[in-house]
């Protein structure tokens, strides 16, 4: 059956379906031997000899879903150019290569997806998906509260508003520590926490993830990772059917861009 080159070279787990449009673009991608450049292009992944960069795509690899609890001092992409170590290196036992979905900053701990499955990838990277997130983070100091409703309202980054966060204060672990809020967003911009605690003259001194949408890091050390179990699977592949068929579905005088 005829589908889009990249959709095939997602599902095949090689990278999520933006990055694939990328590579093609790149001319990185070749049907039986000839570079296809054009998006759209369509193959047979059962008949036609679809390479990346001159590796075939392996077929029909079994869809691994991981949750990493990242340490601080990791980078979250496969590969990294400065030889740091990478939050897949953290993943043993696992023959499927497995990428991970979105990221952290290389200061940043907290749990991570990785996964081969590219639409699942794609989904949950897409603007969209609003799919929360939750951090902590340890601040120089206490916001006032005009600081908290501009987080909560959202504040103009790169020209661009932040979607309306929830915020609330996990105070501090002793009378002159540094006081802890929890954050949660339902996009991810770069460096999206601390420059928003920034903004609001308070810096990030440390910041993890706690949550993905229903997923917490109970039970994952820093450096642990575990398989996600079938029924999560299936909340998350549910999370992002119901949201699409809320976003076409809008009701009447709603925005699309509600989030
Ligand atoms: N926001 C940040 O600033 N850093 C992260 O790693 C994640 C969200």
């Amino acid at each position: 059956m005829l589908e889009r080159l990249q959709k095939i070279i997602a599902a095949a787990g090689v990278t999520s379906r933006r990055k694939a449009e990328e590579l093609i673009q790149q001319g990185r991608v070749t049907v039986n031997g000839q570079a296809v450049t054009e998006l759209g292009s369509k193959a047979d992944p059962a008949r036609d000899r679809i390479q990346v960069d001159g590796r075939p795509l392996r077929r029909s690899s079994k869809l691994v879903y991981l949750l990493v609890h990242k340490p601080v001092g990791y980078v979250s992409t496969v590969t990294d150019p400065q030889h740091r170590p990478t939050v897949v290196s953290l993943v043993r036992g696992v023959k499927e290569r497995v990428y991970p979905v979105g990221r952290l900053d290389y200061h940043t701990s907290g749990i991570l997806l990785l996964t081969n499955d590219g639409e699942m990838a794609n989904f949950l990277m897409s603007r969209g998906s609003a799919v929360p997130r939750t951090y902590q983070a340890k601040l120089e100091g206490a916001p006032d509260s005009e600081g908290l409703r501009q987080l909560e309202r959202g504040l103009v980054l790169d020209g661009q508003r932040t979607a309306p966060a929830t915020v609330r204060t996990l105070g501090a672990r002793t009378g002159r520590d540094k006081p802890w809020y929890e954050i949660t967003l339902v996009e991810g911009r770069y460096h999206q926490v601390r420059r928003m605690f920034e903004r609001i003259g308070q810096p990030v001194v440390k910041l993890k993830r706690v949550r993905i949408a229903f997923l917490t890091d109970e039970g994952l050390a820093p450096g642990q990772f575990r398989h996600l179990t079938p029924a999560e699977v299936q909340r998350l592949k549910g999370w992002g059917s119901k949201r699409l068929k809320s976003r076409r579905r809008p009701r009447a005088g709603r925005s699309l861009e509600a989030n």
